[in-house]
Order: structure tokens, then C-alpha cells, then sequence
């Protein structure tokens, strides 16, 4: 689907394979009027920015260019995509340390510019470095995001659909909590049409594991994610820039929901111009929960060791 919206600014900062595959995909599918990128390397967003416009003859009006933080100040999204990504064998919490320290200067350089823009966060750790954006920023917690599990899910639907021979885009089902090692799938929500799913303790096992290992599995193969975590980011986008309310499972700072507050996870929320406009009422299992604790606490030490 084709979707051309009001003139609007998608600003992206990094671009790297998943920076540069989230604005091409935003070309490709022409849902921004203007698409601006942004790297510490201002060759290599230069060189993005160039190959992305000789496309455009075979694409529609989008306007494209390698622009600078000044460029943030009309946007309406800023999606953040910069910093160190995952080495084989690598977990994306090792990545922490290395990437909080350019947020530092990522999100005052926005907010410099920008002070009604939402910002969305694909950089990992990225439930962390959602937290970090929001108290850095100082801008309401609706209006920082970060991409959450919504990749996660998508994954875990395909692998429902490959077990099930359904399309993925009939299956419904989450993953929840940490965008990492400690996510956690809601097998009682899974379900075709409303009709619950029935696994063997195998499928189960096997099904999660590769949700869960699959970055690990395309990282070593081909050195990155790009593809879908791209999609994911335009599927977000898209919900924000035309007021969709979506439910989507990304990142955002949690108030007593399953007795968890103050750490970004990912949790099933409507997702509209405002940001995130509500989080879902789900209420967890006593495994579920006791999953999900273990999520947020594992989060929660990483964030006492920052500087915030
Ligand atoms: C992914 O899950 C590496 O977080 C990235 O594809």
C-alpha cells in the first residue's frame, strides 16, 4: 500500500544498514514528503541521500537529502538509528556502554531544534536507550518510542505461520518485554481469527527460540539486520503520521502495568499522532509475570549503572 501523507518530515539519524533500509523503505512506499538523514559521517549520508535520489524518476515526489540537526526543527519524526550494532556473538545489552555515550550529544542536538517532534529509537539496547532519550530529552514519555518488540512479534508470527502453513499476516501474536535475551512470547494470546492456538511443547520451544535467536542467526549470516526491523520502523511511523491508533508492541515507559514501572519494555499500545496514546490492559499469568519481572529487573540494573 501507497500512501502519500500531508507534507511531512521523517528525519533519520544514522545511517547505517538499518538507518539507510528505513529510509528506503519510507521512499519506496512514498509515505513522507521529506526524508532527511543525518550521520557523524557526513560522506556515507551524503552517498545515501545520492543513490536514494537517482531512484526517484522511478519512484514518486519524495524529497531527499543529507541535512544536519538544524533540519530536525520541522520534523515530525526523528528516528534514531546511530551507534555501535552487534558483532557475532555480541548481545545487544554489550552494546550499551558505547551507545549511551553519543545519545548524550544525539539527544541534545535534537531538542536543541525540536521541541514537538517524536522521537523514535531503533538503536540497541534500544528499551534502554529509549529511557535514556526520554530523560534526557525531558519530552513527554507518549512522544519517545522505541521499536520494541514489534520485530520480535513479527518474527514470531512468521514462525507461527511457517508451523501452521497460514500466512503470518493471519496470525496474531506478541512478544513482550526486553527487545533482547529475556523477551517473553503470550502463547494464550496467540490465535487465527480469534480462534486460540494449539502447540506441542517442541513447537513451543522451537518457535521461541528462533524468535528470540533470530538476530543472532541473520547476524552471523550476513554481518546485520535491516529488512524487517525497516519495516517495522515505517509500520510505526505510519501509525503516528496518520493518526492509524494501531496497536503495535513497542517500547514505553511503564506505570504499574503488571506491578512494573519506571523502565521502557515493549507492551502492546496504541500507537496514533500523539505517540503512544495508551498502553493495553493486559493482564499477565503468574509465569508471564514472573517472566516479565525478571525482563524489567534485568533492564532496571543495566539503567542503575548509567549516568541519568
Ligand atoms: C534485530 O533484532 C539486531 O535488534 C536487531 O534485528
Amino acid at each position: 500500500m501507497k500512501t502519500q501523507l500531508r507534507s511531512s518530515r521523517v528525519v533519520i539519524i544514522g545511517t547505517g544498514a538499518v538507518g539507510s533500509t528505513t529510509a528506503y523503505t519510507l521512499m519506496l512506499r512514498e509515505r513522507v514528503s521529506e526524508l532527511v538523514l543525518i550521520d557523524a559521517n557526513k560522506e556515507k549520508a551524503l552517498g545515501e541521500a545520492l543513490d536514494m535520489n537517482h531512484g526517484l524518476p522511478f519512484t514518486g515526489g519524495v524529497k531527499i537529502w543529507a541535512g544536519d540537526y538544524s533540519d530536525c526543527a520541522d520534523a515530525d519524526v526523528v528516528v534514531i538509528a546511530a551507534g555501535a550494532s552487534q558483532k557475532p556473538g555480541e548481545t545487544r545489552i554489550d552494546l550499551l556502554k558505547r551507545n549511551a555515550v553519543i545519545f548524550d550529544s544525539i539527544i541534545q542536538n535534537i531538542v536543541k531544534y525540536n521541541d514537538h517532534a517524536i522521537i523514535l529509537v531503533a538503536t540497541n539496547p534500544v528499551d534502554i536507550l529509549s529511557y535514556v532519550s526520554f530523560k534526557k530529552s525531558g519530552f513527554p514519555s507518549n512522544r519517545v518510542i522505541g521499536s520494541g518488540t514489534l520485530l520480535d512479534s513479527a518474527r514470531f508470527r512468521y514462525l507461527i505461520g511457517q508451523n501452521k502453513k497460514i500466512n503470518p499476516r493471519s496470525i496474531h501474536a506478541h512478544i513482550i518485554g526486553e527487545h533482547g535475551d529475556s523477551e517473553l512470547p503470550l502463547w494464550s494470546l496467540a490465535n487465527v481469527a480469534g480462534i486460540g492456538l494449539e502447540f506441542s511443547d517442541e513447537d513451543r520451544e522451537e518457535i521461541y527460540n528462533s524468535t528470540k535467536n533470530a538476530a543472532y542467526e541473520i547476524i552471523n549470516a550476513k554481518g546485520a539486520t535491516s529488512y524487517a526491523i525497516a519495516l517495522a520502523l515505517d509500520r510505526i511511523i505510519v501509525s503516528i503520521l496518520q493518526n492509524e491508533a494501531s496497536v503495535l508492541n513497542v517500547s514505553t515507559l511503564l506505570n504499574n502495568f503488571n506491578g512494573v514501572s519506571d523502565v521502557y519494555l515493549g507492551v502492546p499500545c496504541v500507537v496514533d499522532r500523539t505517540g503512544v496514546r495508551e498502553i493495553l490492559d493486559l493482564q499477565l499469568d503468574d509465569e508471564e509475570l514472573k517472566k516479565f519481572h525478571e525482563s524489567a529487573n534485568k533492564l532496571k540494573s543495566e539503567i542503575a549503572k548509567l549516568d541519568l
